[in-house]
């Protein structure tokens, strides 16, 4: 039996004190020029996060909700409208929708790939629909040429959250960089995390950058001139410039990962009752979560006996977002969407970041080993 060591689900404190003088620095920077909100710090992320995902404009906001609220909002999509999305995702990408009045029409997911399932899309479309909303889910790109076949034909704007996916690949091209617009969120936790709340979306497109740039700001055009609706969703300074020095190690970090998943796939390739996740091709994968498929209903089990172990996992996500009490005047029910429901049943997140251990990495995939008697 493996001594029992702590094996965080991911590790925060670690990943700051490892960079803590740029870090100090560059908040240090904020706090003495006072500019809180937007200013310097956040243009500088704005000009330095726009080129490496390969697009013309950055927009920093206050988190990853409002990147989708304000991209929806900037394009016009509203009552009357529908989008088509992923059952499996995390609620804000079709709280997005729901906030311009536009109605979220949920698709099944791909078993392989846990991503938007394309040969499901087309039957969801009507005359309604306007956009096309996937999501790169766990760090994982969709499948970007069936999606924007899919866009093209039938005349749909492309909207990609890419919250989860900061650095991934699809054939040579940023992830974000393939959509009209693309939104991500900076929480904490992701691949890419502010100190606090933060998200930004980017495009190629002008008018639209300066739509949102105006949106986030009251929809002021010159002080106190407000054009229309606004909301108050701009960075903060701080939230600049601790990603502008993150974003410095964002590759770093991500081949880490991908070491991780490599080493947590070849450590797990045979156990009994556990399904790994599909190795992402030529970087396309980067691991902002790695997720097994347990077999059966022991996923519960399984979850509590690693914590007694000392191990810390997550469930992403135990329910699929069209049967939340939230939707249900939608009037989905269980079975619309069986891949999703095996999955949420089924799902149990690894610990994964780069400031874990090969050490603490074996460890997990020991104890998982040893729990399944294999
Ligand atoms: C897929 C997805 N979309 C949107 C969001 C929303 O981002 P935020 O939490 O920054 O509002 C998140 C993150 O939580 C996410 O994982």
């Amino acid at each position: 039996m493996e001594t029992k060591i702590n094996v965080p689900f991911l590790d925060l404190k670690e990943q700051n004190r490892r960079i803590w003088p740029e870090l100090q620095q560059a908040i240090d920077g904020v706090v003495s020029n006072a500019q809180f909100i937007l200013g310097p710090a956040v243009e500088r992320f704005e000009k330095a996060f726009a080129p490496y995902i390969g697009r013309k404009h950055c927009v920093g906001l206050n988190n990853g909700t409002s990147a989708l609220h304000m991209a929806l909002q900037a394009c016009d999509i509203g009552p009357g409208d529908e989008v088509i999305t992923t059952a499996h995702t995390w609620v804000s990408t079709s709280w997005a929708i729901s906030y311009v009045g536009a109605k979220p029409v949920f698709v099944d997911i791909d078993p392989a790939t846990y991503n938007i399932n394309p040969k499901l899309i087309e039957r969801a479309i009507t005359p309604r629909t306007k956009v096309l909303l996937p999501v790169h889910l766990y760090g994982q790109a969709c499948d970007m040429d069936a999606l924007g076949r899919i866009a093209k034909q039938h005349n749909l704007l492309l909207i990609e959250d890419a919250a989860q996916a900061h650095g991934a690949m699809y054939n040579g091209r940023r992830i974000g960089s393939f959509g009209k617009i693309a939104c991500f969120s900076f929480y904490p936790g992701k691949n890419l995390g502010a100190f606090g709340e933060g998200g930004a979306v980017v495009t190629d497109d002008e008018e639209l950058a300066a739509r949102i740039r105006r949106l986030r700001d009251h929809a002021q055009a010159g002080r106190h001139c407000h054009v229309e609706l606004g909301y108050n969703t701009r960075m903060e300074g701080i939230q600049g410039a601790v990603l502008e020095v993150k974003l410095r190690h964002l590759d770093d970090w991500n081949a880490v990962r991908r070491q991780y998943a490599d080493r947590y796939r070849q450590l797990l390739a045979d156990v009994p009752g556990i399904q790994l996740p599909a190795a992402g091709k030529d970087g396309s994968h980067v691991w902002h979560l790695f997720v097994v498929l347990v077999r059966g209903k022991d996923r519960d089990a399984l979850q509590k006996q690693l914590a007694e172990r000392g191990v810390s996992t997550g469930v992403h996500y135990p329910t699929p977002v069209p049967l939340q009490p939230a939707y249900a005047s939608l009037g989905y029910k269980p079975g619309d969407f069986p891949v999703a429901e095996d999955v949420m049943h089924r799902c149990l997140s690894l610990p994964m970041c780069p400031e874990l251990t090969e050490k603490q990495i074996d460890y997990v995939a020991g104890v998982i080993r040893e729990l399944a008697g294999s």
